[in-house]
């Protein structure tokens, strides 16, 4: 564990004007739905001032301990977590799961009940969405998703981070997912809508995004003065956006149907004429990994419109801010 300086005390506080006025301590983020539309504004607020002084933050969340839990594959959420806390002066535990299912050997009650009394956040990624909800509910420490089969939140609440940092105010602003309806797509679905941006989802028949997640968007969406739109057609999908976003056709668990998938996921894949319908200033999104020539082209992955790199850089800066909301660290640092 790193030790704190002397001169830790003279550190410079964040600016007052774009700290939150919101407290997350002691909640859960299983869903972007979790959070309200202030709650989000606050930790994406948080966000930018932890990336724009990050030295304000050094030992905000001195001596805590993280661990986390992956039942899948991960790169950049492993890191940007581990690269987090460490950089906020706690410590992260990594547990590789991809070998056995958590549940498997003990109960996830038990798991909570051990793990609550050594660490202060818990942060899974799971195939079972089930399994990140049923931890919220019995462990006593707040419960992250890193990623499951029905929502990836840390995901788009950094995408919607790097967004506001191209175009600010994001109120009206024309969002556009080509791809399958899962994961990633229903958090981005949901944080448009809270953020009252539009956003416009292009799939496959039958790749639609779950109704469920649908309706609770546009019910957001009702408040927050956005539309949420499924279509079929990848062209009207992208036609006038602001940006452009896609993910790989085949995710984790689903590779068994990679085959099946390639041709029916093909028209939907984001090369240089299907951008050209976007806006002229429009940035084209992935959450990585990509898988290239696939979903995307090279052109317009290594292109100037890319932004995925800022994307995967703020998974960092996003995450900061969410652990030291959920820590009771993000009103008051140092
Ligand atoms: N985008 C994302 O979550 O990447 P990893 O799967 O590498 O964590
Ligand atoms: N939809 C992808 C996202 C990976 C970050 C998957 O679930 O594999």
């Amino acid at each position: 564990m790193a030790t704190k300086p002397a001169a830790v005390q003279e550190l410079e506080s964040p600016s007052p004007e774009t700290t939150p006025d919101v407290s997350l301590a002691g909640r859960d983020l299983c869903s972007v739905a979790d959070l309200t539309t202030t709650e989000l504004a606050g930790m994406l607020a948080l966000a930018h001032d932890v990336k724009a002084n990050p030295a304000a933050y050094r030992w905000a969340l001195d001596a805590k301990q993280m661990v986390m839990f992956f039942e899948k594959a991960s790169l950049r959420t492993r890191l940007t977590f581990q690269t987090a806390m460490n950089t906020l002066g706690g410590s992260a535990l990594f547990v590789d799961q991809t070998q056995s299912p958590l549940g498997e050997r003990e109960s996830l009650a038990d798991i909570a009940r051990n793990v609550e009394r050594w660490v202060q956040i818990i942060v899974l990624r799971t195939y079972a969405h089930e399994t990140i909800t049923e931890m919220a509910q019995y462990a006593s420490v707040p419960v992250v998703n890193a990623l499951s089969d029905l929502e990836h939140p840390c995901q788009a609440i950094a995408d919607f981070m790097t967004l506001e940092e191209r175009f600010g105010n994001l109120r009206g602003f024309n969002f556009t997912y080509v791809g399958d309806g899962n994961n990633v797509c229903h958090s981005l679905m949901l944080t448009a809508a809270l953020l009252g941006a539009h956003c416009t989802v292009g799939t496959p028949k039958n790749y639609a995004p779950k109704a469920d997640v649908v309706a609770q968007a546009r019910a957001i969406a009702n408040v927050t003065g956005s539309n949420i739109m499924l279509v079929n057609d990848p062209v009207a999908a992208v036609t006038g956006a602001d940006a452009v976003y896609t993910d790989i056709c085949t995710s984790m668990g689903f590779e068994h149907e990679a085959t099946k998938r390639a041709p029916i996921f093909k028209p939907y894949q984001v090369n240089e004429a299907l951008m050209s319908n976007a806006a002229p200033s429009a940035v084209f999104m992935h959450c990585l990994p990509a898988h290239r020539n696939a979903e995307v082209t090279d052109a317009v992955l290594d292109g100037p419109q890319s932004v995925v790199f800022d994307q995967a850089e703020n998974r960092m800066h996003a995450q900061k801010a969410l652990l030291l909301m959920l820590l009771g660290k993000g009103t008051k640092c140092l």
